[in-house]
């Protein structure tokens, strides 16, 4: 399996910066197979960074989408408008949870519609702090995972990637807290097991489980080698180009 190393830039970049950015990224990066790298500009910058991606070196991913393919929703953009344009979607971002109002039956409809239009969705799942605090982590995974996949056939399982993201270590400041290799690998061992329960061993184990919060090139070795972690999904660090190459660069030593 690859290792995937997801940039997601959140509402930041004109299109202008975006373009800059993807043209010195592509240009300092060398191909490395077992690396996937995709980054998730704003909508407005898809499409034109669309056309200037090298795919085999770097791919797209939408931050979001609505799962009807069209009709009288105002503001939204359908996967199926993105369909062939982007090869990932960002889906239950927190932020999406918890800044606008989605719930995991409307996040399930959305990893849905991403499927049917041959677009891969990252099924982003964590606890709050409240929730871990109250000892509720285990109860939120579970109800997040399995609500989030709840129309996903066996079939399409493959076709799924999970981020596990715990709230509280988004967006860290040098106060406030960060993951632990144990605390992430305590709850992928979980996630792991709720799919092989759900989905069989052999299906569970083809899903990537990918790691965010707060990643930076200085912790990234330590998170891609907690057992049954399969890359990151970065923040706050992909929108500094030398940060984002030097995760990159940890994740191609720790495949090699
Ligand atoms: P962060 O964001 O790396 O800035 O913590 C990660 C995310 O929200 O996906």
């Amino acid at each position: 399996m690859k290792t995937y190393i997801v940039g997601n830039w959140k509402l930041n970049f004109t299109v202008g910066e975006a373009s800059i950015y993807l043209h010195k990224l592509l240009k300092a990066m060398p191909n490395y197979r077992d690396v996937g790298v995709v980054v998730a500009p704003s909508t407005l910058a898809i499409q034109p960074l669309s056309l200037q991606t090298d795919r085999h070196k770097i791919k797209l991913a939408a931050q979001n989408a609505f799962y009807r393919d069209y009709g009288a929703y105002t503001g939204e953009i359908s996967f199926s408008q993105l369909r062939g344009v982007v090869d990932y979607c960002i889906v239950g971002h927190s932020e999406r949870r918890y800044v606008l109002g989605e719930d995991d039956k409307m996040i399930a409809k959305k990893v849905e519609a991403a499927i049917r239009n041959k677009i891969t969705p990252i099924l982003c799942i964590g606890e709050t702090e409240s929730e871990r605090a109250f000892g509720e982590t285990a109860d939120v995974i579970r109800d997040q995972l399995l609500g989030g996949l709840s129309e996903v056939g066996d079939d399409d399982l493959s076709k799924v990637i999970v981020a596990y993201e715990p709230v509280w270590a988004i967006s860290s400041t040098k106060s406030s807290r960060i993951a632990s290799p144990d605390e992430i690998s305590e709850v992928v061992k979980l996630i792991r097991r709720i799919l092989a329960d759900t989905y069989g061993i052999e299906s569970a184990e083809e899903v990537p489980v990918l790691f965010g919060g707060s990643v930076k090139p200085s912790n990234a070795g330590a998170y891609l080698t907690v057992p049954g972690v399969n890359g990151l999904l970065v923040g706050g660090a992909s929108l500094i180009l030398s940060e984002f190459i030097d995760i990159i660069e940890v994740a191609k030593r720790v495949r090699s």
